[in-house]
């Protein structure tokens, strides 16, 4: 065990913030944090966008299903896949590099990007003390968020980053025990040894949400996945990427 893995085990989403700001510094050493992040053959296909308009910061908790630590947080930060810088460099070097920038490959280079470079923020925010909470509703209304934040096209805002001082510590969720998510050398494709590891884990959790309520939920893993998974999601968003003129071929 060192302070990074301390840190990483510490985790939580943290929704309650204090009323005080980050610092200068501090934003920065976050942003230097994320770009830090191993990055696809060098690509650092993504843009950070701190959003510190009051005003703009209201309108993204509401498009984001009214989620008040969105509006009220230390820095709000929008990470965004973006694939447009190098539609330029495009330009700059002469070359054909549209059939390229609209592959799927290429979308997911900029996706990945994007998801280590928060990872390394949340993560610097959190050895600094501070709370994080992804916020992954901003892609409930994108064309109003792209229109909110002037993006241009080859930029998908991705998700935020409300980071902040913690008024209180939520408790911690159980993860998937090690045994059932890691494996070695092959996937294990056994069906019932995997039911029988949901079973296990719906245990944890179901005891975990007990204990967090005083007994007043109780629903396991498989139940919550379940309900989230009935319903589609966001089905709007290939169209939205396409129209942001990434085929995705
Ligand atoms: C990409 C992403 C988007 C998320 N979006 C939201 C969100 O919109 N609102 C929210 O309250 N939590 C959001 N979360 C936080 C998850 O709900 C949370 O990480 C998960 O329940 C596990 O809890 P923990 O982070 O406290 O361990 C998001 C997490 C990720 C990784």
């Amino acid at each position: 065990m060192n302070k990074v893995i301390e840190t990483i085990l510490n985790h939580r989403s943290i929704r309650k913030f204090e009323d005080k700001p980050l610092s200068k510094e501090q934003i920065e050493a976050i942003v230097a944090s994320a770009q830090a992040a191993s990055t696809s053959s060098f690509i650092q296909a993504y843009s950070i966008i701190g959003v510190t308009d009051k005003e703009k910061k209201k309108k993204l908790a509401e498009l984001a299903g009214q989620q008040p630590y969105v509006e009220k947080n230390g820095h709000f930060f929008v990470f965004c896949a973006d694939l447009y810088r190098h539609t330029l460099i495009g330009e700059l070097e002469g070359k054909d590099i549209e059939p390229s920038i609209e592959s799927t490959e290429k979308f997911m280079v900029a996706l990945i990007d994007a998801a280590l470079a928060a990872q390394n923020a949340a993560i610097a925010a959190e050895s600094m003390g501070l709370g994080i909470c992804y916020i992954g509703g901003i892609r409930n209304h994108l064309d109003e968020v792209v229109n909110l934040l002037k993006t241009p096209q080859r930029v998908i805002p991705l998700f935020g980053l409300a980071v902040g001082y913690p008024e209180n510590l939520s408790a911690q969720k159980p993860r998937l025990p090690f045994k059932h998510l890691y494996h070695e050398n092959t996937y294990e494709e056994n069906t019932q040894t995997l039911i029988d590891e949901l079973k296990e884990y719906n245990e944890i959790i179901k005891k975990y949400y007990l204990d967090r309520t005083g007994g007043k939920r109780s629903d396991t893993w498989t139940e919550q996945m379940g309900k989230m998974l009935e319903k589609q999601s966001r089905m709007y968003m290939k169209d939205f990427v396409e129209g942001q003129k990434l085929k995705l071929r």
